[in-house]
């Protein structure tokens, strides 16, 4: 393993020191991968967006394209696909970060209807990707570069049918934690956001709400009961991200954003 002896590189932690860098977001078409590409676009950090679906890809180039001048590539991939990870990391030539945001709600479901099979598709989508980003990534990342993944608050809060991706995405936060000691002899830094509820088109699905005016309502309804009287928007969630990213001294950390939601 390359290690330095030299200390990880003093940056300006401000989110604008991200500019010029190269960001890779598995999950940039839609949501908080999304809102993520277009923060950054609009500081001036060159974005790599992925996602399986090209329609939704292509749009998602676009905006991210419209909300600054940095450049913007979109990338076809499915991140439960090894070797698919490792061609979007080739095909981005550098890269300064990493984000996974990738994922959904894949393998719900009461734990005596569960198989191997479909509790293992929770696992191959959230915690062999993440296993599968950082092995690509670590060769390519240059000190003070970062990973962040995903999690969620249910984590610590559980529902009942989540255990097969609530299991998976807290080895996600393990991963975080133990990747950040191991790397740290290359200057490189690992790290999660534990998000808490975001008004993103998964979130809608969740609850079959609609992107329309119908929607709306009902994720106010939704957001009314919370500490801060609403869900979060993706723009609040992918700063968090951000914020990881690009403070240096960040590392190993599992960072709540959340609204207070787990306080009560
Ligand atoms: N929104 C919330 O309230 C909330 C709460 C807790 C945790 N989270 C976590 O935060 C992350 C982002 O959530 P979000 O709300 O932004 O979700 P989202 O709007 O559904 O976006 C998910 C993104 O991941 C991509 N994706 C999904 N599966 C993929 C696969 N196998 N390969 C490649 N790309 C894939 C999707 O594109 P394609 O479908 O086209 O591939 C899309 O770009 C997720 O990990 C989610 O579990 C969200």
């Amino acid at each position: 393993m390359t290690t330095t002896t030299a200390p990880i590189p003093v940056r300006s932690p401000l989110p604008d020191g991200l500019a010029g860098g190269t960001v890779l977001i598995f999950g940039g078409s839609s949501g908080i991968g999304l809102a993520a590409g277009a923060l950054l676009g609009s500081i001036g950090a060159r974005t790599v967006l992925v996602g399986r679906d090209k329609g939704r890809l292509d749009a998602a180039v676009e905006r991210v394209r419209d909300a600054g001048d940095g450049d913007v590539l979109g990338i076809a991939a499915d991140i439960r696909d090894e070797r698919a990870v490792t061609e979007v990391f080739e095909r981005t030539g550098a890269v300064d970060h990493v984000l996974h945001t990738a994922g959904g709600l894949t393998g719900a479901g009461p734990v005596a209807e569960m198989t191997r099979d479909t509790a293992g598709e929770a696992f191959d989508e959230r915690l062999w990707s993440a296993l599968a980003i950082a092995r690509a990534a670590v060769p390519r990342l240059g000190p003070g570069g970062s990973v962040t993944f995903s999690s969620g608050v249910l984590v610590t809060r559980p529902r009942p049918g989540m255990s097969a991706p609530l299991a998976a995405v807290g080895g996600v936060e393990a991963l975080a934690r133990a990747l950040a000691v191991e790397l740290a002899p290359r200057r490189l830094r690992v790290n999660a956001v534990r998000f808490g509820q975001f008004d993103t088109p998964l979130s809608r699905g969740a609850m079959g709400a609609d992107a329309g005016e119908a929607g709306d309502r009902a994720v106010a309804a939704a957001g009314s009961g919370t500490p801060l009287g609403r869900w979060g928007t993706a723009d609040e969630a992918a700063s968090a991200a951000l914020f990881l990213m690009a403070n240096p001294y960040m590392t190993g950390e599992v960072l709540t954003v959340d609204g207070g939601f787990s306080l009560v």
